[in-house]
């Protein structure tokens, strides 16, 4: 029981669309209260998000829904003044929400500068905002810990794909001031994962495109198959709990290997 006692918040935790399929942040919601944490779901999907809680709660968890924008402030303070009435403490944050809206595959000049300013204000806007007004929360209850998802794309870009890849390196920036301006009392880390398989970006395939779209992915990948939404999960609740007391400051790149390989061969 790593997370015994503690209190997490996971911005981004709605399960997938459909049937509720898989999400990297309903995966880290899932994961705490497995190992003990209280957990307070946010995100703007209230269907979903609540899902989330009602299952957490059938399986005899503790965990509370919060509908927020993680674009609005005002939704942010809500958030936290909630989690402080239901619970009285916070000791983990996991910032998760991203926005993937608007014509945002494409490159500097050609991306609408609306669709440019909603991307930075959700992905990058949103960890800020949640860090801002959680962190005096996380100092109140003793200390403990802030965990960013970011992704491989801060490091790697792909052609005509340009301010997704800002938001994340922003992101890791963000972590290491974090770090370094709250300890020792809160540790501040980073995920960077490579293609992870979740629900919301398979929604519109058939079974077919979708069997051939993942396998073309996880050729690229030195361990031939994509990564799970637990395997994520695992990463967070290693860097939230007291296993990684040491780890600060870092953005740990989970992608099986792929962004130090290199397809060339001798
Ligand atoms: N899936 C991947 O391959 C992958 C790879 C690297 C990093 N990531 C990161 O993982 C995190 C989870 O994303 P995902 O890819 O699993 O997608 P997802 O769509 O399953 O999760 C994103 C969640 O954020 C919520 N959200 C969107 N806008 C919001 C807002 N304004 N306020 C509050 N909530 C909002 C959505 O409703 C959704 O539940 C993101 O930070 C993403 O950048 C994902």
């Amino acid at each position: 029981m790593k997370m015994k006692g503690k209190v997490s918040l996971v911005t981004g935790a709605a399960l997938g669309y459909k049937n509720g399929g898989p999400s990297i942040g309903s995966a880290i919601a899932f994961k705490m209260v497995s190992e003990g944490a209280k957990v307070v779901v946010v995100d703007i999907n209230e269907k979903m998000g609540q899902k989330t809680t009602e299952k957490i709660i059938k399986n005899g968890g503790k965990s509370i829904f919060v509908k927020c924008d993680v674009s609005k402030t005002e939704d942010v303070k809500k958030v936290i003044e909630n989690t402080q009435k239901e619970f009285g403490e916070l000791h983990c944050l996991v910032n998760c929400a991203a926005s993937y809206e608007g014509d945002i595959f494409k490159n500097v000049v050609e991306t609408p500068e609306k669709d440019w300013k909603h991307i930075i204000d959700v992905n990058l806007n949103g960890y800020y905002r949640f860090a801002k007004y959680g962190i005096p929360l996380i100092l109140k209850s003793g200390g403990g810990t802030v965990v960013n998802i970011s992704s491989a794309a801060a490091f790697e870009v792909l052609k005509n794909f340009s301010v997704y890849p800002v938001t994340k390196a922003a992101i890791n920036s963000l972590t290491r001031t974090i770090a370094i301006d709250f300890a020792p009392e809160i540790r501040c880390n980073a995920i960077c994962p490579g293609f992870v398989r979740i629900a919301n970006s398979e929604n519109n395939r058939s079974e077919k495109e979708l069997k051939e779209w993942v396998n073309g992915i996880s050729k690229t990948y030195p361990l031939k198959r994509v990564c799970s939404v637990d395997e994520i999960a695992n990463v967070v609740l290693f860097l939230a709990s007291e296993e990684s007391s040491y780890i600060n400051g870092e953005c740990i790149v989970v992608d099986g290997g792929r962004s130090v390989s290199d397809s060339h061969e001798f």
